[in-house]
């Protein structure tokens, strides 16, 4: 970046900090003419979804529910206009036909290949501008390999690893030079699992490296994409949420010294479980996830709040990631992925989601969070990125 860029965009960040009151003035009139797209996973069997249905390395799952609960507050909050398309094919005639002034992406894809970033690819092309992370960011965070190695760069903690490449690695990873490197004579155990995922499918335990080949074969056979195998770290295990400095709360807009982290939870594994069963399959309960006490353990609550941080500031992170992490027997922790989509479900009786667990301690519902993500998108898009957002400037 040039300085004359860097300049001007110290001078944008410094024009629109301390106005907090004038963003929330402006959102709520953008509200009333805003034209609102909340985007799901579209399902490749329908009709005119696709030109070809292929394969899908990331397991598939609509999201349709969840972007309606993220409609339904966003009109809460005063958007008249939202309407919900699924991500496919036809998303650029729906949006064309709908006039759509902003998109809210909440989409794992179609099919193919880093399918977290074709919506926001396309929602670029369209020339959108769209609440989400842009496609590489996506991307990135969604293939835990290429995340792991910008971890390594940025000398973030992150288990050991090697990645299986189908028709490089050798059919057992133990003899590739590279796995070698890595292990530095490890035997075990691993953790072998899908460079793309979700809810712990396909996520082995391997206890010795004898029998990494055959569990490889096997993740490569369901998900035909690269295999990443890793050291098993086996202490407690954490999730951190982490979102941008412009928080809603108590009907105003506050700004935050650096990146908003919250809902910083343990998530409780049975005696006998190494891997943390799926949401999928076990429901969250207070017994499975619950929030760490500041007061009781100070250092732990400021270290993953730390970590959580540097993960959004060193890979220029925009909008809500998770953070998964795990701590080893000796409580040094580290990063196992960060999820570009976290679960939004709104919290109803007896169901709740990993990010919203620690609202109510800091005074926000789950309107409060949705309008967290909305305005601070809003601001980032209105200081930073004149051009790409002049169809909501408009607006205001
Ligand atoms: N290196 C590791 N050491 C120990 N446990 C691990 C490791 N990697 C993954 N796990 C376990 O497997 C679970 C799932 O792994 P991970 O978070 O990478 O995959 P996921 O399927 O994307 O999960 P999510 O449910 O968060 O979407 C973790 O919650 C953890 O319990
Ligand atoms: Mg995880």
């Amino acid at each position: 970046m040039s300085a004359l860029r860097k300049a001007e965009e110290a001078d944008a960040l410094a024009r629109r900090s301390g106005r907090e009151d004038e963003l929330l003035a402006q959102i709520e009139k953008m509200f009333r003419r805003l034209r609102l797209a909340v985007v799901f996973g579209g399902d490749k069997s329908r009709e005119g979804a696709v030109i070809e249905s292929t394969t899908n390395p990331r397991s598939w799952k609509s999201y349709e529910k969840v972007a309606q609960d993220i409609a339904a507050s966003l009109q809460r909050l005063g958007c008249r206009h939202i309407e919900l398309f699924p991500d496919d094919m036809r998303l650029g005639e729906n949006l064309k036909a709908f006039d759509a002034h902003l998109a809210w992406v909440n989409s794992g894809g179609v099919q193919g290949h880093c399918s977290v970033a074709h919506a926001p690819a396309m929602l670029e092309l369209f020339g959108i501008p769209y609440v989400g992370h842009d496609p590489m960011t996506a991307a990135i965070l969604d293939s835990k390999h290429v995340f792991k190695r910008q971890l390594q760069a940025a000398g973030i903690p992150t288990a050991e690893f090697f990645v299986w490449q189908p028709g490089v690695s050798p059919r057992d990873p133990v003899r590739d030079s590279t796995f070698q490197h890595a292990f530095m004579g490890y035997r075990g155990p691993f953790i072998v699992k899908p460079t793309s995922g979700r809810a712990s499918l396909n996520v082995t335990y391997v206890e010795r490296a004898d029998g990494l080949a055959d569990v490889v074969q096997n993740i490569y056979k369901l998900t035909r994409n690269h295999v990443l195998i890793e050291r098993f770290i086996g202490g407690r295990e954490f999730c951190v949420a982490a979102a941008g400095p412009v928080i809603h709360r108590h009907g105003k807009i506050e700004r935050l010294d650096g990146p908003f982290t919250f809902s910083l939870l343990e998530r409780r594994l049975d005696e006998s479980e190494k891997v943390f069963t799926s949401m999928d399959v076990k429901p969250i309960t207070g017994e499975r996830a619950f929030e760490i006490d500041a007061e009781a353990e100070p250092q732990l609550h400021a270290n993953l709040a730390k970590l959580a941080q540097r993960i959004f500031l060193e890979l220029g992170i925009e909008t809500l990631i998770r953070a998964d992490i795990r701590a080893d027997d000796a409580g040094n922790l580290y990063v196992l992925e960060a999820n570009p989509k976290p679960d939004l479900k709104m919290p109803g009786p007896g169901v709740t989601s990993l990010v919203c667990i620690g609202l109510p301690k800091l005074g926000m519902t789950y309107d409060d969070l949705i309008m967290s993500v909305f305005a601070d998108r809003v601001d980032v898009l209105l200081s930073e990125r004149r051009g790409v957002a002049d169809r909501i400037a408009r607006l205001i």
